[in-house]
């Protein structure tokens, strides 16, 4: 990544009284903000808030109604929502559309190059004649941030890159926006992970409802203070409690010595009714393709799975949403929704059945039942029959949880359930987890965000290479336990 020199230092893009509409839909009410040279800003702000779009005007891939943008150089920008076409190679892709050539034919060889050097200076195992469908989303992130590389900017604008990084994977990328700006780059962050704002922003930037509400020094301002100027409101105690199982629960499902491969090794446990258990590791340690056995989406080699006792066969997601289990896929786009399809039509899509009556589908009762998911998340939504595509990345995850809900299983897995989701919103996602909890239903909270499963479980199980490390409970549910458990050091 290197930045390509400013001949005018000083500001690098600005944007003057920008307006956005989407139908009637005002999104920008006239967005004024200068991006420096050399200088990182955070752009903060709640799900709907307008940051992609705004980003996605800077970067030319949307047109504006009114107002002015003036670019000092060239502006990269990586999405929030993956652009790549699977069935390509990864180089294909960095190079897709802007292809080199040599003596007027396709420069294969160096077009590799240069993706192999872009992929090494983000520390990735990402091989750039690598199939794209083959990878995933962390290291889908890992070819979006390489296309942004591979052709000199002076801008850079990255949407959420974090959200499906792990921390050591999040440190490369940080330590490689550094060297940018000091090389006399821009780049504008957009991130829910508040932490993260001062680590790497020089300046931070706030919007709510369409506006700017805040824009200053970094050094300035407090993550918790940007949540409230994003809330408008003061916020409650991001986590509701830990749930508490009692001791003579029932188990409601049991695994034992299931394995998928070389992916998922003699794993066993059970899961109390009512409880929500952490599953943790490192990236790549096998959670998500436990949960991917578990519901019949991976091959099982061998092992039993048993839901209230009986010992279930499930090879495939209908199968798991026969014995009651939901799943909540960590890959948005890829299989959770239909994204040109409505918000109802997502809701309904895996509980449809439920909804016939004699035979033909009760519309109204499938509209009804997305408008109570809508009020319940506050979903930022144009309307229940919009297609999902037109929400924001954060709106788009709370239909996928209601989609999930909807099957009303008796055990729910949640892969990364708050990527993407704005705090409030979190917030309402660990309040609505825990009620579920409370009336019965089991969950499985799968995540990297260590503060997310010590705060909503009472009970975690850590991965390590595909097998359990470990089960942590109560008082020894500790970042520190669990990162020792997760890379084996101790
Ligand atoms: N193509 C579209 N058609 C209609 N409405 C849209 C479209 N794209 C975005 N919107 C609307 O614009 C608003 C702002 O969306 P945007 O994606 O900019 O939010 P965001 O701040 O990036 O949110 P998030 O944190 O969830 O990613 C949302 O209410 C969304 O529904
Ligand atoms: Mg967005």
């Amino acid at each position: 990544m290197e930045a390509r020199a400013n001949n005018t230092p000083g500001n690098a893009v600005e944007i003057t009284d920008l307006e956005k509409s989407f139908g009637s839909v005002r999104v920008l009410n006239g967005v004024s903000l200068t991006i420096k040279s050399n200088s990182i800003l955070g752009l903060a702000g709640g799900n709907g808030a307008g940051k992609s779009t705004l980003a996605k005007c800077v970067a030319g891939h949307l047109k504006h109604e009114a107002g002015r943008i003036e670019r000092n150089g060239v502006v990269a920008m990586v999405p929030q929502e993956f652009m790549l076409i699977p069935e390509m190679k990864v180089y294909e892709n960095l190079f897709l559309g802007r292809e080199l050539h040599r003596h007027g034919l396709l420069d294969k060889k160096e077009m590799i190059r240069r993706s192999a050097e872009a992929l090494a200076k983000l520390e990735s195992d990402v091989h750039p004649e690598d199939e794209v469908a083959g990878l995933n989303v962390a290291r889908r992130q890992m070819v979006e941030l390489a296309k942004s590389t591979v052709f000199p900017s002076s801008v850079i604008i990255m949407d959420e890159p974090t959200t499906v990084l792990n921390r050591d994977e999040t440190d490369v990328l940080f330590t490689l926006l550094r060297r940018f700006r000091d090389g006399g780059g821009s780049v504008i962050y957009i991130t829910h992970r508040l932490y993260e704002l001062p680590e790497i922003c020089d300046e931070i930037c706030v919007m709510r409802d369409g506006d700017i509400v805040f824009h200053g020094p970094a050094g300035g301002v407090t993550p918790q203070e940007v949540a409230r100027l994003m809330a408008g409101r003061s916020l409650d105690s991001l986590f509701p409690g830990r749930t508490t199982v009692s001791s003579n629960a029932e188990p409601i499902m049991e695994i034992e010595n299931v394995s998928a491969g070389n992916k998922v090794r003699d794993v066993s446990f059970s899961l109390n009714r009512g409880e929500i258990l952490g599953l943790t590791g490192l990236a790549g340690a096998g959670r998500t393709e436990l949960a991917e056995t578990i519901c019949g989406m991976r091959g099982k080699t061998s092992g039993t799975i048993r839901i209230g006792g009986e010992p279930r066969r499930i090879r495939s997601m209908h199968d798991a949403h026969r014995a009651g289990i939901s799943y909540l896929s960590e890959d948005r786009q890829g299989t959770a929704l239909l994204l040109k399809s409505s918000v109802t039509d997502n809701t309904v899509l895996a509980s449809l059945p439920s909804y016939a009556k004699h035979g033909v589908i009760d519309r109204k009762q499938c509209e009804a039942t997305a408008k109570r998911y809508v009020e319940e998340f506050h979903t930022r939504t144009p309307g229940i029959n919009a297609p999902v595509n037109t929400l924001s990345g954060g709106n788009q995850q709370k239909v996928a949880i209601a989609k999930g809900l909807d099957v009303k299983p008796r055990v729910f897995i949640f892969d990364e359930p708050t990527r993407g989701v704005d705090v409030g919103a979190r917030a309402e996602i660990y309040g609505f987890m825990q009620s579920l909890a409370a009336d019965g239903m089991s969950c499985i909270l799968i995540s990297s965000d260590l503060e997310e499963v010590i705060g909503n479980c009472s009970r975690a199980l850590v991965m390590r290479g595909g097998e359990l490390a470990g089960e942590l409970q109560g008082d020894e549910l500790t970042e520190e336990e669990i990162m020792y458990l997760a890379t084996g050091i101790k």
